[in-house]
């Protein structure tokens, strides 16, 4: 059977394709996700399955499947006759600025387009928690934040810098809770597939000894977290930090350093505050409840500093220690109150050396996580060996735009991009200078292109950015 990639197929119903799959989607218990006669031209429910995920899209083509355009073409054989290949990145066509840069852009538009809903959902959450003593209504939450979570798994989380607060700490709350959500998501997919397949081949071994089990029970028995798990935990790490909404405003916008008082009552906004909020508003999923209450907790046996404090860490669930993981990450890479962002690529070489070397389980969550930020994340300014500095466009390659020549003077003509894998194999002595710490967000706004600026001003789904710039 013929399978083709749920991106391709979300893009062309996006754009008012339709699709008949022909081959019925079932979920764990057997019900259909999506019934192989069933049409289709909703991009929710190819995003729902990506969302459990579902990657490949199976066609019988034996059937009366197809995939047609918006105007009706049949553009089935097309895509089931092309080989599997994966998303393309910049390097593998245009590797230039403009190409690059419009990748950037049509991404952060399409999240802006939605930015205002996920907004109000946001605030009137935290206000109605504030005004009304810990109550919300939940219904008015759920329904947007599930569609919020859908929209999230198709935005690519490397360029949640777009969305991270670099200049300034107005609306921090928010652009964390999405950056949390988005990245989060992310790692938890990474893991889940990871694990999940290491489990599968294992299981396959044991099945492989017994001739009377079905074949088609040994493949992918498997999976760690069901689709509904995820779209919960997708939830919990939008609201993760939802106790914060009944700390006192004058605690948590103090930017001076906290009296052992004030330390403890915001710590209590995961276990004490966050909790009293889940229960006020019977919000019973244990995921959701173990994300808030423990996301700051050690994660390793002998890790010092986590609150509240648990017996045993081993045990903190793995999509809660991934919640801690991207926590640190998005907020020591943004601008607080108390103190400027550092570098992304520093906080990634920070967060690995503190948790590498731990538990095995632990150390398959932390490689989810390194892959899916990358060693130099996207949006970072790093050294290169030569000299030069040179801003990170795509985290994989990585693919980089030279902001300097090799003495360090701004260019006056930017060349186009360089996949430094690429040129690595011509050139063995150019690589990122790794002795040379990247530049912190503040100072390497200021030395990008203007061409970038303008972007980032242009594009810019919060108004900070405007702000510094005019
Ligand atoms: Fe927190
Ligand atoms: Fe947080």
């Amino acid at each position: 059977m013929k399978t083709i990639n749920i991106d391709l197929l979300i893009r062309i119903l996006a754009e008012g394709g339709r699709l008949r799959s022909g081959a019925d989607i079932l979920d764990d218990s057997g019900r259909p996700l999506l019934a192989g006669n069933a049409e289709t031209d909703n991009v929710e429910t190819l995003l729902s399955l990506k969302l459990g995920g579902i990657n490949l899209i199976p066609f019988d083509e034996s059937s009366d499947a197809g995939v047609w355009d918006k105007n009706g073409n049949s553009i089935f054989q097309r895509l089931a006759g092309r080989p599997q290949k994966s998303p393309p990145r910049p390097g593998d066509h245009d590797l230039n600025l403009k190409a690059v840069t419009a990748r950037m852009e049509s991404a952060c538009l399409e999240f802006k387009d939605k930015y205002s809903d996920f907004r109000s959902v946001f605030d009137e959450t935290s206000r109605s928690i504030k005004e009304n003593n810990g109550q919300m209504d939940m219904d008015k939450v759920i329904g947007p934040a599930e569609k919020m979570v859908r929209f999230l798994m198709n935005y690519d989380p490397s360029l949640s810098f777009l969305n991270r607060s670099p200049l300034t700490t107005e609306n921090y709350p928010y652009h964390h809770a999405i950056n949390v959500c988005n990245i989060g998501v992310a790692v938890l997919n990474r893991f889940n597939t990871n694990f999940s397949s290491i489990i599968n081949r294992q299981l396959s071994l044991r099945f492989s000894e017994h001739d009377d089990i079905d074949p088609s029970a040994r493949k992918d028995a498997f999976t760690y977290y069901i689709p509904g798990a995820i779209k919960e935990i997708a939830i919990g790490y939008f609201i993760h930090d939802i106790g914060k909404a009944l700390i006192p405003d004058t605690i948590i916008n103090k930017s001076t350093s906290l009296t052992e008082d004030e330390q403890r009552i915001v710590h209590g906004h995961a276990h004490e505050k966050g909790i009293e909020i889940l229960e006020r508003n019977h919000i019973r999923s244990l995921y959701i409840r173990n994300i808030v209450r423990w996301h700051h907790a050690a994660i390793y046996e002998g890790e010092t500093g986590g609150y509240p404090e648990v017996p045993r860490p081993i045990e903190i669930p793995p999509y809660v220690k991934i919640c801690k993981l991207v926590d640190i990450f998005d907020a020591m890479s943004s601008k607080r109150v108390y103190g400027e962002a550092a570098d992304s690529a520093g906080v990634v070489a920070r967060i690995y050396r503190k948790f590498a070397g731990k538990d095995p389980l632990l150390q398959f969550i932390l490689h989810a996580f390194i892959s899916e930020m990358g060693v130099c994340p996207t949006g970072s300014v790093i050294h290169l060996r030569n000299g030069q500095l040179a801003f990170v466009l795509d985290k994989q390659g990585p693919i980089v735009l030279p902001l300097t020549n090799i003495k360090g003077d701004p260019l006056s003509r930017y060349a186009d991009p360089i996949d430094i894998d690429e040129k690595k194999k011509e050139d063995s002595f150019f690589d990122i200078d790794r002795r040379k710490a990247p530049l912190p967000p503040i100072q390497a706004f200021d030395i990008l292109p203007a061409e970038l600026r303008e972007m980032f001003t242009r594009i810019s789904i919060h108004n900070e950015l405007k702000k510094q710039t005019t």
